[in-house]
């Protein structure tokens, strides 16, 4: 039960110190050999960064009733797979940044070709994890099996891994919104659902229970890339951690390109409109839910 002193910002806080020493205790220490690349890989997951893919998990889990413990190895396996999206979204083959959470990028610091194998090294130990059964604790193998597909599915070419191409491709051409809205929806979009999913599954959820989370996720995920593609415009740097104005220097296809900063602005609230709706059958326990709704599009960072 929520109660009427709950900040989000107290409960965001209590969520990633849990995911923070989780991810700690399961990723290989930086003296594991070959040290040089574990330590790349730790270097990038404790840069920083929000861990929103693993609170939303642990939200969805909550908003259902479930043990948060169960799910910490898939909340931090989903943050592995995002990290090392990050990491390889920055190369020079890619969006070619130098700044990330605050510090230098991967390939700044360890060169590019560990950068790469620091990426592949974060999505393989994602999936050691997922597949390790001494971590199922109460959770079955059919399920274990399940949020393993979801995590695989949501990763690669069906869906981020496949928005990425898509984002490259449509580097300064003129696209049209529902190729926009692929790109957002499968870069970012296809993670943050399967966060939600996956706590929604592991959490015990009714199928009708699933089905609102999941409207709840499609919407949140793509209006988490909005107001990314609006932060990159309006955003402080030394808040943000990343660079400014990158996507207009590349000719990114983004939502403000495309709609105008208010037009763009319109869409993320319509968007966090939609997801708070689909939280309707739930009660209180789903008020950090609602709240992230909120907070992914007036975030400043
Ligand atoms: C940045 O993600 C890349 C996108 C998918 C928009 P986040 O804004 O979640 O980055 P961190 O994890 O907080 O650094
Ligand atoms: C990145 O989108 C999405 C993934 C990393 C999968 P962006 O390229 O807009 O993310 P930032 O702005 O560099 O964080
Ligand atoms: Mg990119
Ligand atoms: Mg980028
Ligand atoms: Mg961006």
């Amino acid at each position: 039960m929520v109660n009427k002193e709950w900040q989000l910002q107290d409960y965001l806080k209590e969520k990633v110190q849990i995911v923070d020493s989780a991810l700690d205790r399961y990723l290989p220490e930086g003296t594991t050999l070959p040290a040089f690349l574990h330590e790349s890989m730790r270097y990038s997951v404790f840069a920083g960064g929000k861990r929103i893919r693993p609170v939303l998990m642990l939200a969805a889990c909550e908003a259902v009733g479930g043990e948060i413990e169960n799910i910490l190895p898939a909340a931090c396996a989903i943050e592995m797979i995002h990290t090392y999206s990050l990491i390889h979204d920055d190369l020079p083959a890619m969006d070619d940044d130098d700044l990330r959470r605050g510090n230098p990028t991967n390939h700044k610091v360890y060169g590019e070709a560990t950068a790469i194998l620091a990426g592949d090294g974060l999505l393989t130990e994602a999936f050691i994890l997922l597949s390790n059964s001494s971590h199922f604790g109460d959770v079955s193998p059919e399920a274990s099996l399940e949020v393993i597909h979801l995590l695989a599915k949501s990763s690669g070419s069906r869906g981020m891994v496949g928005g990425q191409v898509v984002d490259m491709d449509a580097e300064g051409k003129e696209i049209d919104l529902p190729t926009l809205e692929y790109i957002h929806t499968h870069k970012t979009g296809a993670l943050i659902l399967a966060a939600i999913e996956v706590g929604a599954l592991l959490g015990g959820a009714s199928d009708k229970q699933r089905q609102a989370l999941c409207q709840y996720g499609e919407a949140a995920g793509l209006a988490f890339q909005v107001a990314d593609d609006i932060l990159d415009i309006v955003a402080e740097q030394s808040q943000l951690g990343k660079d400014i104005g990158r996507d207009q220097e590349r000719g990114k296809a983004t939502y403000p390109a495309l709609l105008g900063l208010s037009g763009a602005r319109q869409r993320a609230s319509e968007l966090r409109n939609m997801a708070l709706s689909s939280l309707n059958i739930f009660d209180d326990s789903a008020r950090p839910l609602r709240e992230i709704a909120g907070f992914i599009i007036d975030r400043s960072c």
